[in-house]
């Protein structure tokens, strides 16, 4: 698996990670021993970086995860690294919340469900926006680093103003939503991070689960799936579920990028291409494709050894973007 650096942590990472918020709760039913699995599959794979949050299931998420490292004996035995998130434990998630006391509670916490003393990299859980420019925010995760407490931190964010502002602050990495059907952040965000050597984390990179093309329009969700109760954002960011697009014109827009897959050399999965797609962008770093199933984590794993794609192909998912999403997202986020 190709390897990136990640940021000016002295860290090296693959290109594509593993997202485990599908072990929390919030995308049906995926039992522990699945979860177990889908880790170690992505490990085996090739996959070194581990992304969850503090949240996913209130901690269960990171729990499987310090589970996991401590049945294959540590993260550092496998060069792995593990991210977590935090700040949306806040009850009410105010900007008061993100201050050194409520950090440093949160990040104990997990610590011990992860079972890590340091952990890797942290990072604020999209915030209220005007947490991105309060420097005592800052202050208050570099007393963390002097302390042990964690190697790193950086910021996950909504949109691309947010990372803009996060930029102008001592931080390791963005996390911004970024697939074929949300591309703002290619024009300014990617371009400035990659000046300021600050790493990418590409997440929803399959618009959660549009862009396998495996969906149609009456396909139906759990009840606890997010897909089914966040999808005109009643519960968080709208963003977050689908990317925003509406629901009928990403299963369009999966079936073309379907289509597109089947007719390559190798026929690549239409999931594999459209993570061949971000690792094709300047200024990526990683890539966090999460998965319900084993078989998934392999697949996106093998994604990175696919070949760049052909301008041909560019072109074509372009247009794929013009038609279904750029109405609804362009001006958004
Ligand atoms: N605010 C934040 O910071 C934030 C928000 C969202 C996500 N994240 C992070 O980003 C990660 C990735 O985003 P995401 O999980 O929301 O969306 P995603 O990666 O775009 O979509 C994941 C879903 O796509 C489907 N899928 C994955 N691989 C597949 C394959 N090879 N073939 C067919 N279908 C496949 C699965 O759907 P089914 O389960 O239906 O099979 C899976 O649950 C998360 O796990 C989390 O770590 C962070």
């Amino acid at each position: 698996m190709e390897t990136r650096s990640f940021g000016s942590t002295g860290r090296n990472v693959s290109v594509i990670g593993l997202g485990c918020w599908q072990f929390g709760g919030d995308w049906g039913e995926v039992s522990d021993l699945q979860a177990l699995n889908i880790l170690s599959t992505a490990v085996e794979s090739g996959v070194t970086l581990i992304d969850t949050a503090d949240c996913y299931g209130d901690g269960h998420s990171e729990e499987l995860i310090g589970e996991f490292l401590s049945m294959i004996g540590s993260a550092e035995d496998f060069g792995l690294t593990v991210m977590t998130k935090m700040g949306r434990l806040a009850n009410p998630h105010i900007e008061l919340a993100y201050c050194y006391d409520n950090f440093r509670g949160w990040l104990d916490r997990s610590r011990k469900l992860l079972r890590m003393d340091r952990i890797p990299l942290v990072q604020l859980h999209c915030p209220p926006t005007p947490v991105y420019s309060n420097n005592e925010v800052y202050d208050a995760l570099d007393r963390l680093v002097s302390e042990d407490v964690i190697e790193a931190y950086g910021v996950s964010v909504e949109t691309c103003d947010e990372a803009l502002t996060a930029l102008e602050h001592n931080i390791a990495s963005i996390q911004i939503i970024c697939n074929i059907l949300r591309r703002k952040p290619l024009e300014k965000v990617l371009p400035a991070a990659k000046a300021k050597g600050v790493a990418i984390i590409a997440r929803v990179p399959l618009a959660s689960g549009l862009l396998s093309g495996k969906f149609t329009e009456t396909t139906t969700f759990a009840p606890q799936d997010h897909r089914t109760f966040n999808r005109f954002g009643e519960a968080f960011d709208v963003g977050e579920t689908f990317s925003g697009v509406p629901y009928d014109q990403g299963v369009q827009a999966g079936r073309e990028v379907a289509r597109i897959a089947a007719e390559m050399p190798g026929q690549p999965t239409p999931s594999q291409l459209a993570l061949r797609w971000l690792i094709d962008q300047d200024g990526i770093t990683t890539i966090i494709p999460g998965a319900s199933r084993v078989e998934q984590a392999r697949l996106n794993a093998e994604a990175a050894t696919l070949k760049p794609l052909s301008p041909e192909i560019l072109d074509e998912l372009e247009q794929i973007y013009t038609k279904y999403a750029a109405p609804h997202v362009a001006d958004k986020w």
